[in-house]
């Protein structure tokens, strides 16, 4: 039994002022295609059954994720956090219903917010990926040669020797870093030694839950009722009195950063979380003078922007490595070095009420 499950529930809040509480960036249009959630959908088509697609999100994006999501995902595949918890919980929760269900199985994690270029590539990586998975009792993990010292990602230093080299190269892992301070990054992107950790992950349900009870044993005690409950009359309550207690941390953090079972194949496509303004770039290549506009815009001495607007003209004079996002009921003017702090303004709208 082979399942894929689709982490859709994060807020995205770095692309304020376009992504909002119920509008996460998952459920955007960012590249021109289609919603990254239905974008993600069709990657893994051929390589996991359609109807074993899981669909992790909460409750807030339930109702518009289900009316613009594609058809083929499974009512009962749809899980619905009452609150959002973080990717340690949403995981172990899913993989819980799918043991429950059809017993030990093989779970492919895919976050919903991913931009991939050369889809054979990625396709045959999978493929492996999951062989590899099958094949061992290890936490698979794909990497990505890093391109920039980025803090917004986790980094995998592995040991060069490789397990196997055919069709794709694996290697064990030394060292699991998530999101390390910039100087960090700099050595770790200087060393040649670190891969970027692309967020998804391939294993057993049984390997999984077995490092949750090793590694988050609180988390897992607390989810215990959970998984028992799954299926039956009492799931909707229990499902509402505990969720909200669990505690909030990544898998990155709670599990991969702790484990010395964890192999990495190293991913020869392009690769590119599209997590916030900066990162538009690798969607859309800048013009001439290095911006990107996505707007109804004019400029004079406007260079390595990044201009995106819903219809109303945007003039700009003298602006350099700016961001400036307009969706008609909010502005956002930052320089572009400042792009992760986007999610700052978001918590300080929240403050506000
Ligand atoms: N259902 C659900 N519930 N989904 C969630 C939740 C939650 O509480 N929190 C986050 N997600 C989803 C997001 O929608 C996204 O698809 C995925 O889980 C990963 O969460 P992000 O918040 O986007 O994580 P990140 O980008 O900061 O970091 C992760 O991904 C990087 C690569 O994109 C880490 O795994 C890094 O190590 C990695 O480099
Ligand atoms: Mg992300």
């Amino acid at each position: 039994n082979k399942f894929a499950t689709i982490l859709a529930g994060g807020g995205g809040t770095r692309f304020w002022p376009l992504s909002r509480q119920e509008i996460p960036k998952q459920l955007l249009n960012i590249s021109g295609n289609d919603i990254m959630l239905n974008d993600t959908i069709e990657r893994f088509k051929g390589i996991i059954p359609q109807e074993n697609t899981v669909i992790v999100t909460n409750r807030t994006q339930a109702v518009l994720l289900e009316s613009i999501m594609h058809s083929s995902v499974l009512k009962h595949n749809i899980l619905i956090e009452p609150v959002a918890r973080n990717t340690a919980a949403s995981i172990l929760f899913a993989a819980m219903s799918i043991e429950k269900s059809h017993g030990d199985s093989l779970m492919v994690v895919l976050p919903s917010d991913h931009y991939i270029t050369d889809e054979t590539q990625f396709r045959l990586t999978l493929d492996e990926a999951c062989t590899v998975a099958m094949e061992t009792d290890n936490i698979v993990t794909i990497g990505i040669k890093p391109t920039f010292a980025s803090t917004g990602y986790g980094y995998i230093a592995y040991d060069q020797k490789a397990v196997s080299a055919q069709p794709v190269a694996v290697y064990e892992v030394a060292e699991f870093v998530e999101k390390p301070n910039f100087q960090k990054a700099q050595g770790y992107l200087a060393s040649g030694n670190y891969l970027w950790n692309s967020g998804i992950f391939i294993w057993k349900t049984s390997v999984i839950i077995e490092h949750f009870q090793r590694y988050l044993p609180r988390l897992y005690k607390m989810m215990l009722p959970i998984g028992e409950a799954l299926g039956t009359e009492q799931e909707a309550d229990v499902l509402e009195s505990v969720y909200p207690t669990l505690q909030n941390i990544s898998i990155d953090y709670g599990i991969l950063e702790r484990s010395d079972e964890v192999v990495v194949l190293s991913g020869q496509f392009g690769w590119n979380d599209i997590g916030s303004w900066d990162a538009l770039g690798a969607i859309f290549p800048p013009d001439d003078e290095g911006n990107i506009i996505k707007a109804n815009h004019i400029g004079i001495d406007t260079r390595h922007s990044i201009i995106y607007g819903n219809g109303r003209l945007i003039t700009t004079i003298g602006v350099e490595g700016f961001i400036i996002a307009d969706t008609g009921d909010a502005l956002l003017i930052c320089p572009k070095d400042k792009a992760q702090s986007v999610k700052e303004i978001v918590d300080l709208l929240k403050d506000k009420g």
